[in-house]
């Protein structure tokens, strides 16, 4: 059951960061008995349990302070910060550690028929994303008018089925891009993984174990360079 007393970490329980995150905390010592239905792993060998979440209500649940910590990508922190602040929500967090994994670009991509010379050309479009407000601050900075439609999943099947214009999405090798006749246009925000922690302050025992953990992270990160 949940012990207020252990240090409470969100990871993602399946997706591009679960794996690497979970490494990550082996790496630095922290025995983990990860049964994949359960939504909380404890450690064997630390006062720690593991919170396993879909990636997008870590930030949520570091900035509600119902977590101690979270693994999660800057893309989705930086997107759940601007949706929060929208809605005068607590958006506040510390970035104990920006990690060597999870690289990734939030790009705008368009079908490849399609004439693009430079932002401009989305005047007037839609653009399918899972990250409006990251994608509505990048139009505001180029002062471009177009318009981001949500949606939470198939982005990028978005355009052929006549849903948008274009698309704002993650791409990394670039391979989803490639198989659906789109091309990469504009980054729109670059991102890694990064550790965070809730704003308000640990009890000391908590604080003391974070302190101990984050130096073993720096070796490891130190050792792959
Ligand atoms: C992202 C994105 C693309 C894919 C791009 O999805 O939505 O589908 O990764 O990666 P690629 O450039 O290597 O092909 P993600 O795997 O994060 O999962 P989701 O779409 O289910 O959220
Ligand atoms: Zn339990
Ligand atoms: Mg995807």
């Amino acid at each position: 059951m949940s012990d207020s007393t252990r240090l409470r970490i969100a990871i993602q329980k399946s997706g591009r960061l679960s794996d690497d995150s979970i490494a990550l905390l082996k790496a630095i010592g922290i025995k983990l008995q990860i049964r994949d239905r359960l939504l909380i792993a404890h450690s064997t060998n630390e006062p720690i349990d593991l919170l396993r979440v879909r990636d997008d209500d870590i930030p949520g649940l570091v900035m509600d302070g119902v977590v101690d910590l979270g693994f999660i990508g800057e893309n989705e922190l930086e997107e759940k910060m601007l949706e929060r602040q929208a809605a005068k929500k607590q958006a506040a967090f510390n970035t104990l550690r920006r990690l060597d994994y999870g690289g990734c670009r939030l790009s705008i991509a368009v079908p490849n028929e399609m004439a693009y010379e430079n932002i401009k050309s989305l005047e007037g479009k839609k653009v399918a994303t899972t990250y409006p407000f990251l994608l509505e601050r990048f139009f505001a900075q180029k002062n471009v008018n177009a318009q981001a439609v949500m949606l939470t999943g198939s982005v990028e099947v978005a355009p052929r089925a006549g849903v948008a214009d274009a698309i704002c999405d993650l791409v990394s090798t670039g391979a989803t891009l490639e198989a659906n006749g789109l091309c990469e246009e504009d980054v729109v925000f670059n991102s890694k993984a990064v550790l965070i922690q809730k704003a308000d302050a640990l009890s000391d025992e908590k604080q003391a174990l974070v302190s101990r953990l984050l130096p073993r992270i720096d070796g490891v990160i130190q050792a792959k360079e």
